[in-house]
């Protein structure tokens, strides 16, 4: 039988303001996980947190900034998680050549630092109370191929791909489960109308699935690698992109 059930789990989401980390709280919240959604936006976080709990579930909100030290450091004080979601993000788009070190250093802060401190703290506090978990870090497809104009995103995924598989070396002895879920473009508010531009549909076309991702195609991955279903699964990466990188070529 599968074993998704996250009853008594405490799960932390980094993120969960929008997108895919809210997506991923309710999803986590639905499957009977007490959810703790992080992100640096107080009102958008109090909302997506009423939104849950008016669904049943079990939710609380952090403030957290992945980029700043004292804010991972307090939101993962306090009893340890045993799923953790790193989803929070940034990117940058532009050419190489005209990208200024402040938005490269934003993007790498962010995208790949942000998912190093959360994952240590949190892991910091599953051995301090000799228990296991599973840390699951959102990267990209991009973090396995690259394309134009992402040159920092595409580097700190690829990184993130990498520390998933450097972490689940170190920490499988702890119990502790590290892993990447690499979504391909999956239609949010914020790209919404991008992928309605010609461009976007050009982009759509090269899909072998035709179509976007929904948010709802993550949630079998997702807890597949949250949840002891996936108990057996350590440094390695899910790909949910519609058959994206296996475009021909
Ligand atoms: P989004 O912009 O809606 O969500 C990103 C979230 O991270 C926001 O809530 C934002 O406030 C939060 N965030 C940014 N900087 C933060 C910081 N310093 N501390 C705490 N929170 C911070 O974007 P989306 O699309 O939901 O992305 C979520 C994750 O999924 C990102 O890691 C992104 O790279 C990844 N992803 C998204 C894809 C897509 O097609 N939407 C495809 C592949 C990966």
């Amino acid at each position: 039988m599968l074993k998704a059930d996250l009853a008594g789990r405490r799960a932390l989401v980094t993120g969960a303001s929008s997108g895919l980390g809210r997506h991923f709280a309710g999803v986590l919240a639905a499957a009977g996980a007490e959810v703790v959604l992080g992100a640096r936006r107080a009102e958008a976080l109090e909302e997506a947190v009423a939104g849950i709990v008016a669904e049943g579930g079990r939710a609380s909100a952090v403030r957290l900034d992945v980029t700043d030290a004292g804010s991972v450091a307090a939101a993962l004080a306090g009893p340890a998680f045993d799923i953790v979601i790193n989803n929070a993000g940034v990117t940058h788009d532009g050419p190489a050549l005209g990208t200024a070190m402040a938005d490269w250093d934003r993007v790498i802060d962010t995208d790949l630092s942000g998912v190093f401190r959360v994952a240590q703290a949190a892991a910091e506090r599953m051995v301090a109370e000799g228990r296991g978990g599973s840390i699951v870090n959102v990267a990209s497809i991009l973090g396995l191929r690259v394309a134009g104009h992402v040159a920092a995103y595409a580097t700190a995924k690829a990184g993130v791909v990498q520390l998933s598989r450097a972490l689940a070396l170190e920490w499988a002895r702890h119990g502790i489960r590290v892993n990447a879920l690499c979504p391909g473009y999956i239609e949010t508010d914020l790209n919404r109308d991008f992928f309605a531009s010609d461009a976007g549909k050009a982009l759509i076309r090269r899909v072998p699935q035709r179509r976007l991702g929904r948010l709802s195609d993550l949630d079998g991955p997702l807890l597949l690698l949250a949840s002891e279903a996936g108990s057996f699964m350590t440094g390695t990466e899910i790909v949910a992109d519609g058959g994206h990188l296996v475009s021909s070529l």
